[in-house]
């Protein structure tokens, strides 16, 4: 059974899906919904609460999907919506939730809805689109995908007009102005939700209304649609959640929270490449500074944390220098780069180094927000930067050590994209089957967290304080407290050993509690190892 508690985000652990990638239960070559369905006990296993899917609706897959043809089915490749149903019900059984994408800013120009606009400008779908007689408008929007395209406005030969996109020129943007796009996306919304699915992941939302003489983003206007969009979950299907992908700055993200009537939570993205950033240069400022950067939000909302996802590690929203950096350290070979971005796999960016990848984790379960978990990285999977686009980082989940690393049945040459087959990230000893059975595999690492940070729910919903390092640099102190707990959450982000003294933050009776090795602790100086972390719980004497 589900949890009824409508606040049930804030204390949670997502985990993201391409259902592509998953499994393929038809021997297709492409992961599949029955696929997916028939995997949910590993999803399970690992302590998630609610899983993130990644579009599955028909498409000609030029953006993977979020290039839409059709908002009201599913991608023939994937299955039926009945298979979604079954999947949806599945999950629920397991006590988990599901979220779907929702690619609010734009379609693909091969929906109809853009067809009719190009075939005829009469069409009340014409005004869907954002139209122009020159590309001389909303000069100031900047353009997202660099590597790509060259402008904003791209030129459709059959009405002799400029259309309006921010991603690929395959994609136009809809018409925020236009009454009738609310209403269909609403529609869209309360398809997908009447089948039981408890909210969305909202695609690109800063983008939805264009003004002169602005970036195009963050707009009031935006900010009034997405607040409609919330109304609607509010008073016809409580409980149920947004989620906002915002990449911006802290300012600029704290409205997406407005005062707890937007979106429910909204990824923290300006925190993920200062995470790395801290690890390569061994001092946990970068995080501290962003965290103090970061405005409270309302208590409804909560953030979602992540290190990687299914795109490139955007480095947007760091300063020029740090870019360099980051893309010197974490993408010395060129086509590790994409747009501002590095399109790499988490264990691959960290060397394969388990310890490294076990400490960004608990980092990540004792910082403020809901984690977010991307298929494959709780194995540790590697990537292949030689595939298009981001790709490389969306390849079949390795199972087992068998054919096609158990993830289909098909001949190699028909699978969606090959499986990650060399050297070090081979799914020869990368896989689930495998980690299963090691008690210190990182699967197992990882579940342990979890299920720790499960039963101290401190870790999620307490107060946090960054404790000033005065010893070293390299040290990131957590605390998490309520008014019934504290825990303290050390991390040695350096290759040296670190002490700690924690005896000047503690009161006479308290004894600590080591939450990892389940034993109290006598000393009250602890020592870290390189790249250590440990989960320390106060406890009074008595
Ligand atoms: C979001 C998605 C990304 C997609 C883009 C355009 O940023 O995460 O994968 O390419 O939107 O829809
Ligand atoms: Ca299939």
């Amino acid at each position: 059974m589900k949890k009824e508690s409508p606040l049930w985000y804030k204390n949670a652990v997502f985990y993201e899906v391409s259902t592509r990638a998953y499994y393929d239960s038809n021997g297709d070559g492409i992961g599949d919904l029955n696929g997916l369905t028939q995997k949910l006990d590993h999803i399970q296993h690992l302590g998630v609460d609610c899983i993130w899917l990644l579009p599955i609706f028909p498409s000609p897959l030029v953006d993977d999907g979020y290039d839409i043809a059709d908002y009201y089915d599913v991608h023939p490749d994937l299955g039926t919506i009945d298979d979604f149903k079954e999947l949806v019900k599945e999950t629920h059984k397991r006590g988990m939730r599901i979220i779907a994408d929702l690619v609010v800013n734009h379609t693909s120009d091969q929906c109809e809805w853009f067809k009719k606009a190009e075939a005829d400008v009469h069409s009340p779908y014409h005004d869907y689109y954002v139209w122009s007689d020159t590309d001389q408008r909303y000069t100031d929007a900047r353009i997202i995908f660099v590597d790509t395209e060259t402008s904003n406005w791209a030129w459709s030969e059959k009405t002799q007009q400029f259309y309006w996109h921010r991603f690929y020129s395959c994609q136009p943007d809809l018409n925020y102005d236009n009454p009738a796009v609310r209403e269909e996306m609403k529609n869209i919304m309360r398809f997908w939700l009447d089948m039981g699915i408890d909210g969305f992941r909202a695609d690109a939302v800063p983008y939805l209304i264009e003004r002169e003489g602005t970036t195009c983003e963050n707009l009031p206007e935006t900010h009034a649609y997405l607040k409609e969009m919330r109304k609607l979950i509010d008073e016809e299907y409580p409980g149920r959640i947004l989620l906002a992908e915002a990449n911006q700055w802290p300012q600029d993200l704290r409205p997406y929270f407005a005062d707890g009537d937007e979106f429910h939570m909204a990824f923290q993205f300006p925190l993920m490449p200062r995470i790395f950033k801290a690890l390569a240069k061994q001092d946990v400022s970068p995080i501290i500074e962003i965290l103090k950067m970061t405005p409270s939000i309302p208590d409804n909302c909560q953030w979602c944390t992540f290190l990687r996802n299914h795109d490139e590690l955007t480095l947007e929203m760091v300063t020029e220098k740090d870019r360099q950096f980051m893309w010197q350290v974490y993408a010395p070979v060129n086509r590790m780069r994409l747009n501002l971005g590095i399109r790499r796999r988490l264990a691959p960016l960290l060397d394969g180094d388990a310890k490294k990848i076990e400490l960004l984790y608990a980092l990540l379960f004792s910082l403020p927000g809901t984690p977010i978990i991307y298929y494959g990285d709780e194995i540790g999977m590697g990537d292949n930067i030689y595939l298009e686009d981001r790709d490389g980082v969306r390849t079949p989940m390795q199972w087992n050590n068998g054919k096609n690393a158990g993830f289909s049945d098909a001949m190699e040459e028909t699978l969606y994209l090959p499986v990650i087959k060399s050297d070090q990230f081979s799914y020869l000893h990368i896989n689930v089957a495998e980690q299963m059975q090691d008690d210190s595999s990182l699967f197992n690492h990882i579940r342990k967290l979890l299920a720790i940070r499960k039963s101290n729910p401190v870790l999620a919903e307490g107060d946090y304080e960054v404790i000033p390092h005065t010893s070293d640099p390299a040290l990131l102190v957590i605390k998490r407290s309520d008014p019934h707990e504290t825990i303290f959450a050390l991390h040695n982000l350096s290759n040296q050993t670190i002490a700690f003294d924690l005896q000047s933050h503690l009161g006479h009776e308290e004894i600590i509690y080591n939450l990892l090795e389940e034993l109290p602790l006598n000393e009250k100086c602890c020592q870290l190892r390189p790249y250590a972390y440990t989960w320390l719980k106060i406890a009074n004497s008595d």
